[in-house]
């Protein structure tokens, strides 16, 4: 397993590109199922969690080629409609082909994801709105077991605006008969990105970048090709780079119109922002770093995969900071890691609260999922003297090159393979 080698303490400066969206690309590339020939996805970042809905897909009958950062994918083979448990318990986002599958082919047999490192992530969402499209389904030995004749319209009322289950449901209604209703719909930029990709396929979708969509099923959809939007969780991520070590930092492939929580959260604490069409530049050089307090919440307000980030920044500022997060209530296992980089934090409930302290000091950490990796490596750049990272697999699932870039930016950062747990 790999590690990474940080020593930290050292200003970053520079500029660097952000790549194309994980969580618009995991939508993205199932969304092809729903139609018979080549689509073309450009942006498309290489990670693991990539190859893994890729490798699913082949495993399901398409074909792929991923160059340049282009995935062109062949649907025309699909003869399978099963997504097994290795591949579900690797990525949930595997769920993502149980709407397709059903809507094209009437049959889908896709494993229960099961809990994850901070708690149960169900699916009852996904689940209750493929019924109310008329779908049947049971679950079997640990397998979703849906089944249909064509799907029919219907109107669905989400109690939680899920993205996944909002995703599943739109590609799902896209091919069924008559209209369907999703009522307080999921409005993150790559549901949005994913409602593009499924109009230029043919689908009526109205109510883009709205709670409620409309989709008006036709009978088939055609092939397309589409442009993966920038990931603003990585940009976040490199922003508060820029921030934690009192650097200053150019991003270039934003959309800012995705992060203006964090963006306002980030200019609170006192760093300067300053934005043109496609690129953020953040200035912490001359700042005061002061606490500011964050809860997470669905799109546009501040995003859950920020909240371990903002929790290390927070670390380092002036003051005490409340991080609450609101939709997964247990995402804290990130805490005792800071804590050994000397961190001085508290959870109580789905709170954390965080008393800055003036030094953060290099440690041996592990990783224990994504966004929570991401934040022992802010940790490490802030911290004097030498931070190892264990178990960085998580961090490959969702940030491309993320020591090349922060190199480039002046980090002293070097990924160690090794077999050290
Ligand atoms: C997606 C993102 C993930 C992000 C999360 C919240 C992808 C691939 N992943 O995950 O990075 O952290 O959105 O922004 O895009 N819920 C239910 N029942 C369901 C579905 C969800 O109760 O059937 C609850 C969840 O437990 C959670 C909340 O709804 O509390 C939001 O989850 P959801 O938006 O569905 O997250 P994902 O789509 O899994």
């Amino acid at each position: 397993m790999d590690k990474f080698v940080i020593n930290g303490g050292k200003k970053l400066n520079g500029s660097v590109n952000v790549s194309g969206a994980k969580n618009a690309t995991l939508a993205l590339l199932p969304a092809s199922l729903l139609a018979n020939g080549i689509s073309e996805f450009r942006n498309t970042p290489k990670l693991n969690d990539v190859f893994t809905m890729l490798k699913l897909l082949k495993q399901l009958g398409a074909g792929y080629t991923f160059e340049n950062g282009i995935v062109t994918l062949d649907t025309t083979l699909v003869d399978n409609f099963t997504a097994p448990y290795e591949h579900v318990k690797k990525m949930r986002a595997s769920v993502y082909v149980l709407g397709p599958l059903l809507a094209r082919y009437g049959e889908a047999r896709v494993s229960l994801p099961g809990g994850c490192a901070w708690g149960p992530r169900p699916v009852n969402l996904h689940l209750e709105g493929l019924k109310r499209l008329g779908a049947e389904i049971n679950l079997e030995d640990g397998y979703i077991i849906a089944k249909s004749k064509r799907l029919n319209g219907g109107k669905i009322n989400f109690d939680i605006p899920s993205v996944g289950a909002t995703g599943n449901i739109m590609m799902a209604a896209c091919l069924a008969k008559g209209e369907t209703i999703i009522n307080n719909a999921a409005m993150e930029p790559e549901i949005t990105n994913l409602a593009r990709y499924l109009i230029s396929m043919g689908a009526k979708i109205e109510g883009l970048n709205s709670s409620i969509l409309h989709i008006q099923g036709v009978d088939f959809l055609n092939p397309a090709n589409i442009d993966t939007i920038p990931d603003r969780i990585e940009a976040g991520t490199l922003l508060i780079a820029g921030a934690i070590t009192k650097g200053k930092v150019n991003l270039t492939n934003v959309d800012i119109r995705h992060m203006y929580s964090l963006c306002e959260k980030l200019e609170a604490t006192g760093v300067k922002l300053s934005y043109n069409s496609n690129s953020v530049t953040i200035d912490a050089t001359d700042s005061e770093l002061n606490s500011v307090d964050v809860i997470t919440g669905p799109f546009p307000g501040y995003p859950t995969d920020m909240q371990a980030q903002w929790i290390v920044y927070m670390s380092v500022c002036n003051g005490t900071a409340t991080i609450t997060d609101t939709i997964y209530r247990d995402r804290f296992t990130h805490v005792p890691e800071l804590t050994r980089l000397g961190a001085d934090i508290t959870v109580k409930d789905n709170s954390a609260i965080v008393k800055g302290t003036n030094k953060l000091r290099g440690a041996k950490v592990m990783s224990t999922d994504l966004r929570a990796s991401a934040s022992l490596v802010l940790g490490g750049l802030a911290a004097e003297g030498t931070t190892e990272v264990l178990r960085i697999y998580h961090l490959d699932r969702g940030y491309e090159g993320l020591e090349s870039k922060l190199g480039q930016l002046g980090a002293s950062i070097e990924r160690v393979a090794g077999s050290e747990y």
